[in-house]
C-alpha cells in the first residue's frame, strides 16, 4: 500500500525583545482556543531557564520536561507530551530545575528544532525566552516564521526591533557557514555598520560584490519569512497606530515585512485568570481581552 507522507505541523515560535510582554499568556490562551476549534495543538515550554507556561495551566507535575530530554535522559520528545485540561491541548514543559540548560549547545538546538517540527499535531506554539538567546534566534531563523509580541511602550518597540534585527543576521549567518568570503563580510557588517543603523540592504550589496546570485538569494528569502506581530496590552487606540513606526522601520532596514495581525486590551482579567493559574479565554470568554483574542484567531489562524 502506498505510504502517506505525514502532515507536519504549523509551527509557531513565540518571542519577544523584553520579558513580561504576554508571550506565555498568548501560548496558552491562544493554544486553547485552536484546540477548541477542532485542532491539535501542542505548546512547547522552550524559555529555557524562566519556564513557566504550565503554571498557566495549572500543571503541578511537569516532570518528565525538556531537560530531561536535554540532557539525554529521555530520547523521545514525544514522551514529554502531557495532556492540559483543555482537550487537544497538550504541553512539552520546561525544566527550572537545572540552570545548565539554559546554555544548549548548537547540536542539541538544532536537534530539538527537527524534533519539534515532527510532532504529531496539526499546530505547535513555542513560547520562547525574551532577548536574543541563540535559541530563540535559532527557532526563528530556521522555520523562517513566528510571532514577536511586543506592548505599547517605546522601550518595548526598540527591543523587538533588535530582536528581529539579529534574527534577520543569524538566518543569513546561518545559510552561509560556508562560505569564508561571506563571513568576513558578515563579521565586517557586524563590527561596523551593523552596530549602529546599517541597512540589510547594504550589506547585501556587499555580498553582490562577491557572488550576485547569493545576494538575489537572500533578498528572495528574506521575502519568504512569516513574521506575525501582535501587540498586547493596548491602553489606548494612539498605541494602534504607533505599531506602525517599528512595521515601517523593519521594512526600510531589515528588508522583511512584519504582518501586524492584531491587538489585546490590557485586561485586569488576565491578570486575575494569571494568578488563579487558569485561562482567560475559558473562565471569562466575555471579557476584553477574550473578545480580542478571539478576533486575532477567527481572521488569522
Ligand atoms: N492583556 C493583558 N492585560 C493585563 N495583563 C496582562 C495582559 N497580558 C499579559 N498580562 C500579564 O502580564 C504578566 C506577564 O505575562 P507573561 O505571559 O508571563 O509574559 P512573558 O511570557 O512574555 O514573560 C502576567 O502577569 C500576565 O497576566
Ligand atoms: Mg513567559
Amino acid at each position: 500500500m502506498r505510504q502517506l507522507k505525514k502532515k507536519r505541523p504549523i509551527i509557531y515560535p513565540v518571542a519577544s525583545g523584553k520579558g513580561g510582554t504576554g508571550k506565555s499568556t498568548l501560548v496558552s490562551n491562544l493554544g486553547a482556543l485552536l484546540a477548541r476549534k477542532g485542532n491539535n495543538v501542542v505548546i512547547v515550554d522552550c524559555d529555557f531557564g524562566g519556564s513557566d507556561l504550565h503554571l498557566f495551566l495549572d500543571i503541578p507535575e511537569t516532570v518528565p520536561n525538556l531537560s530531561d530530554y536535554l540532557n539525554g535522559e529521555i530520547t523521545d520528545l514525544r514522551q514529554l507530551l502531557l495532556p492540559t485540561c483543555v482537550k487537544d491541548l497538550n504541553i512539552i514543559c520546561g525544566g527550572n530545575e537545572m540552570v545548565g540548560i539554559a546554555a544548549v549547545s548548537e547540536q542539541s538546538r538544532k536537534n530539538l528544532i527537527d524534533k519539534v517540527i515532527e510532532l504529531d499535531a496539526d499546530v505547535v506554539f513555542i513560547d520562547l525566552g525574551a532577548g536574543t538567546a541563540l535559541n530563540t534566534l535559532d527557532f526563528f531563523s530556521h522555520i523562517k516564521s513566528g510571532i514577536l509580541v511586543c506592548n505599547p511602550e517605546p522601550q518595548s518597540r526598540v527591543s523587538a526591533y533588535g530582536l528581529l534585527k539579529n534574527i534577520i543576521f543569524r538566518y543569513i549567518t546561518n545559510s552561509f557557514r560556508q562560505n569564508e568570503n561571506i563571513q568576513n563580510t558578515l563579521a565586517d557588517f557586524v563590527a561596523g555598520p551593523g552596530r549602529r543603523n546599517g541597512r540589510i540592504l547594504d550589506l547585501v550589496d556587499k555580498i553582490d560584490k562577491i557572488d550576485t546570485k547569493l545576494s538575489d538569494q537572500i533578498i528572495e528569502n528574506l521575502k519568504s519569512f512569516n513574521l506575525r506581530l501582535i501587540l498586547n496590552r493596548v491602553r489606548r487606540r494612539s498605541e494602534i497606530d504607533d505599531i506602525q513606526i517599528l512595521v515601517n522601520l523593519v521594512r526600510e532596514f531589515l528588508s522583511v515585512e512584519l504582518d501586524y495581525i492584531g491587538f489585546l486590551r490590557s485586561d485586569r482579567i488576565v491578570l486575575e485568570s494569571c494568578q488563579k493559574r487558569r485561562l482567560f479565554i475559558i473562565d471569562s470568554a466575555d471579557a476584553p481581552a477574550s473578545i480580542d483574542l478571539t478576533r486575532i484567531t477567527n481572521a488569522q489562524f
